[in-house]
């Protein structure tokens, strides 16, 4: 098998054929929930006052092959909105205790960037996940240069990238970084400096794993030949298919594992924002977006219509169809979805309890496809940053 899920997703869900479970119908799918009850563990919860099931993700997924495999939980957390670019958010302490709610809840794969702050998700992601580094792995990425508490463009020249790594270190607190991503191709640093650079700090010892972001396939292919590359992470989703084109089959070629970021669309496919929605103008890029203009996000609810339609019958909701629609993709695909809320990042977990058969994707696809959607997904300046 090229690309592998590991057995425990299996054993751990024999009592009942996941595979069937939207064939079976909406009545036994309704029934089928019990199990969830099963997975989860039933403890008093100090938090809320009484008992409570808190879902257990346990199923896992390997990104990359060989030794430059990793295996993950099937969805990571992106932690990214805890304190940058997705508005308001309850704070450091409220923040710090939910990853480690994740870490409860079966999550090891949690994902930061020097730039997100810049700096100060890292710092809050290393402080989090100290006390628990052992169950965790923890990626990265590089390449920008910051200035005045912003990212001032692109760097990637092999002294930034070893300067990064250890400022990376120790900001999140560790002795090695577990997936050390380039966040943007430098269009001034040949690929084969940036793999090259990366293979030189895993041979140190001060990083475990290579990934790029938002990258075309002959870069990809270029790369790879220098360091195997364990994970590339795009934005992927119902509303952004183009890594179909050409990066996931390369992926897959080259056995390279796929960590969609975005995977509800910055929340839009969650379905509470809507042509009303005010993003924060201080710390929400979502304002720039053209997909989350209001009149775009009135055309576009649509989608989510078709998504709550199809989840309607079988007890799932908008955002949980959207993943997992990508976790039935490809077994080597790790969402990483991001969250401020508890109750959302259960509900995201749960994702992983439902499978899709191909004639249901079919029919998602199909639903999905007979709508335009309307506006861009980056500005002009961010789209020339991505896929070269
Ligand atoms: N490599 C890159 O260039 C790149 C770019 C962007 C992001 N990323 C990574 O990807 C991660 C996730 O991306 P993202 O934050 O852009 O997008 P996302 O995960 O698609 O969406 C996050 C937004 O959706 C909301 N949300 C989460 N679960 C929900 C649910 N079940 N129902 C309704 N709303 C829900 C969250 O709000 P609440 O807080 O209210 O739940 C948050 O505002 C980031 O944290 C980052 O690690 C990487």
């Amino acid at each position: 098998m090229r690309h592998s899920e590991s057995d425990s997703e299996q054993s751990d869900f024999s009592y009942f054929s996941r595979r069937g479970f939207f064939k079976a119908g909406p009545a036994i799918g309704a029934a089928l929930c019990a199990p969830a009850a099963l997975a989860s563990t039933t403890a008093a919860s100090p938090e809320h006052g009484g008992p409570s099931s808190r879902f257990l993700i346990p199923q896992r997924r390997t990104l990359g092959a060989g030794s430059s495999g990793m295996e993950v939980s099937a969805l990571g957390f992106g932690c990214m909105g805890m304190n940058y670019h997705r508005g308001t958010h309850p704070g450091r302490e409220a923040m710090i205790r939910l990853v480690r709610q994740a870490v409860e809840r079966g999550v090891t794969l949690f994902d930061t960037a020097e730039t997100y702050g810049p700096f100060i998700n890292e710092e809050l992601v290393g402080e989090a996940l100290a006390p628990l580094r052992k169950e965790v792995r923890i990626s990265t990425k590089f390449g920008f240069n910051h200035e005045g508490g912003r990212a001032n463009g692109l760097n990637s020249r092999p002294e930034h990238i070893r300067r990064a790594a250890e400022d990376s270190l120790k900001r999140l607190k560790i002795e090695v970084i577990d997936l050390f991503y380039q966040h943007r191709l430098d269009p001034n640093v040949p690929i084969e400096d940036v793999a090259g650079t990366v293979r030189d700090l895993i041979q140190q010892g001060k990083v475990r794993h290579f990934g790029l972001c938002e990258i075309g396939k002959e870069t990809i292919r270029r790369a790879h030949a220098v360091q195997p590359i364990t994970a590339i992470q795009s934005e992927y989703h119902l509303m952004w298919r183009e890594p179909e084109k050409e990066v996931l089959p390369i992926c897959e070629e080259l056995r390279i594992g796929f960590v969609p970021y975005s995977p509800v669309n910055r929340g839009f496919l969650g379905g509470a924002l809507n042509e009303y929605t005010r993003f924060d103008s201080e710390n929400d890029n979502r304002n720039t977006l053209p997909r989350f203009k209001p009149e775009a996000m009135r055309a576009n609810l649509a989608i989510v219509e078709v998504l709550n339609r199809f989840g309607r019958t079988r007890g799932a909701t908008s955002a949980q169809v959207a993943m997992a629609w990508l976790l039935a993709k490809k077994p080597w695909i790790v969402p990483i979805p991001g969250t401020t809320k508890l109750a959302h990042l259960e509900e995201n977990l749960r994702t992983a309890e439902f499978s899709f058969t191909a004639d249901e994707i079919r029919e998602l696809e199909e639903g999905v496809s007979k709508i335009d959607i309307v506006g861009d997904r980056y500005p002009a300046e961010q789209q020339r940053q991505i896929s070269r």
